[in-house]
């Protein structure tokens, strides 16, 4: 039954995020479905509310639905009701979704984090960083025209949400505004231990970057 309703889940989110930027398609969803399962290991959770909400956390991203979440979360809510998921099960997929977004962050909202959002959200972010996340950030900085780097460009140290959203500078100060910040945003034990394995590598790129830039290697 569960394992029928997570196929179900996978056919709808790959249509789901057809039209989704190449940042977020569904090879993000299924690397964020496969680290929060690893990351579940180590935790006493609902693996099926982790499963889901894995899954679906993009569906409802406001960035996909002309700025507007309650279409998405609504899309999303609607579907666990087709595929005849528990109310109690639904209601927390749709709490974490609606909760996830690192813009959200920004507003520093106090909400009571679950066991299962958390991973999810460390998962997400996970996907960041590492070799994915230089992978991802350079293509998502090309899309945008951004330059790789431009060492007159210093990078913003206080990146608000207006700033985040207008995504203005280079791909490398982007590093420097998001993703190197990222390790200290996660919120379990073996989230916090690949984002630093994954930051040390962001790191070593960097110093080979600017020795290259240099000439100097
Ligand atoms: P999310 O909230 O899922 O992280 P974003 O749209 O902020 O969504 O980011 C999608 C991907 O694009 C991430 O890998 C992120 O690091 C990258 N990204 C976002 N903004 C920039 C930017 N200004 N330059 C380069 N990469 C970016
Ligand atoms: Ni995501």
């Amino acid at each position: 039954m569960k394992k029928e309703i997570i196929r179900k889940t996978k056919e709808f989110v790959k249509t789901e995020m057809e039209n989704a930027d190449k940042g977020h398609d569904y090879w993000h969803i299924l690397r964020v479905y496969n680290l929060s399962k690893e990351i579940a290991k180590e935790e006493d959770v609902d693996l099926f509310v982790v499963e889901l909400a894995a899954l679906l956390h993009d569906v409802s991203d406001s960035k996909f639905n002309n700025g507007d979440e309650e279409i998405g979360l609504k899309k999303v809510n609607d579907f666990l009701e087709k595929v005849n998921v528990d109310e109690d099960i639904r209601k927390k997929v749709i709490y974490i979704i609606e909760n996830m977004s690192f813009q959200k962050s920004f507003e520093k909202k106090k909400i009571n984090l679950s066991k299962e959002l958390m991973i999810v959200q460390d998962a997400d972010r996970i996907d960041a960083i590492g070799a994915i996340g230089i992978a991802r950030a350079f293509t998502f900085g090309g899309h945008i025209h951004n330059e790789i780097y431009n060492p007159n460009i210093k990078y913003n140290k206080k990146l608000n949400k207006e700033d985040y959203k207008k995504r203005q500078g280079t791909t490398i100060n982007h590093f420097y505004e998001k993703l190197l910040i990222l390790k200290d945003k996660m919120l379990t034990k073996k989230g916090k231990e690949i984002a630093k394995n994954r930051t040390d590598f962001m790191q070593s790129f960097l110093k080979e970057f600017y020795l290259e830039w240099d000439g100097k290697k």
